[in-house]
């Protein structure tokens, strides 16, 4: 989006940037001076979070954000963190509002949160800006599995007692510009797309074209390590009262798919 744009940016990975090397850190802003800084960097692998991994979690979420806070607020830059929903419970019936109370509850969520929490702490101009279910062009995704396990099975199975809200990673990404674009008020947001599935109702509708058969399962068929939420939807009122327009998850994903679902 920022070639489209004709915007100036390095992109670094692990290899050019570990944000847990404070030094490091330093030096490539005092090498860049970057007027604004995207900060999506983070130990995602949260089941290896709870035990083997514990640490790395926290070193990457926790002090690498807090790495990067430091650096960006010294050079004036703004910062948009990427943070999750994983900061709530998902036990609630309704919709997580920005100021609801957050409580995390494994250790990759925690440290996720204690990275927010760092950045408002250190930072004047910053966006947080959590998000959930995402999917994209880029790396593994939900999405990119389903195509590929329908290719080599007849029948699957999904869980459809856990629901949220799918992100396009353009719609996030369209997002992070307006932000900084539209000056908008600095401070934390939520955006996803829009309407709510179950992961298996997404299944189907990933799937609606391919020659399988998708059935339900519960989250007790499927066991997995770190807790995972059963109802995890955030408002996005604060995004829309921006003017920022949301589209829907079946919209974004009927784009994506047009765009590249079909060669994966
Ligand atoms: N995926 C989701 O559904 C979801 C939902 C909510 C929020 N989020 C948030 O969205 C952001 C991106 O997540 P993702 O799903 O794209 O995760 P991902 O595929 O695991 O990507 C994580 C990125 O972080 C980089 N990274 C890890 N350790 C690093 C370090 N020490 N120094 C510098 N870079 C490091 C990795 O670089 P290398 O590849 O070079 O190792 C990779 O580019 C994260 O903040 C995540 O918490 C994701």
């Amino acid at each position: 989006m920022l070639d489209e744009r004709g915007i100036e940016y390095v992109a670094c990975g692990s290899k050019e940037l570990d944000i847990t090397n404070r030094a490091q850190v330093q030096a490539k802003f005092t090498e860049l001076k970057p007027e604004a800084v995207f900060h999506c960097a983070a130990y995602t692998a949260v089941d290896k979070a709870e035990d083997e991994a514990k640490d790395l979690n926290w070193q990457v979420n926790e002090q690498g954000t807090k790495n990067i806070a430091n650096a960006a607020q010294q050079f004036g830059a703004t910062l948009i963190y990427i943070s999750t929903d994983y900061v709530f419970d998902g036990t609630s019936e309704g919709e997580y509002q920005v100021a609801a109370p957050t409580n995390p509850k494994n250790e990759y969520r925690k440290a996720k949160l204690a990275g927010e929490e760092a950045v408002k702490s250190i930072m004047d101009k910053y966006y947080i800006i959590r998000t959930s279910w995402v999917f994209g062009e880029y790396r593994k995704n939900f999405v990119y599995t389903m195509l590929r396990l329908a290719k080599t099975h007849d029948h699957l199975t999904v869980v459809d007692d856990q629901v949220g809200r799918p992100t396009w990673t353009r719609t996030l990404a369209k997002f992070m510009l307006y932000a900084i674009d539209h000056q908008i008020p600095y401070g934390t947001y939520q955006l996803s797309n829009d309407d709510s599935c179950t992961w298996y109702e997404f299944a189907r509708e990933i799937l609606k074209n391919e020659n399988v058969e998708v059935s339900p399962v519960t989250s007790a068929e499927y066991p997995q390590k770190a807790y995972r939420p059963r109802h995890s939807i955030m408002s996005l009122n604060k995004v829309k009262a921006t003017g920022f327009e949301v589209p829907t998850w079946q919209e974004a994903l009927g784009r994506f798919m047009d765009e590249v679902g079909e060669d994966k």
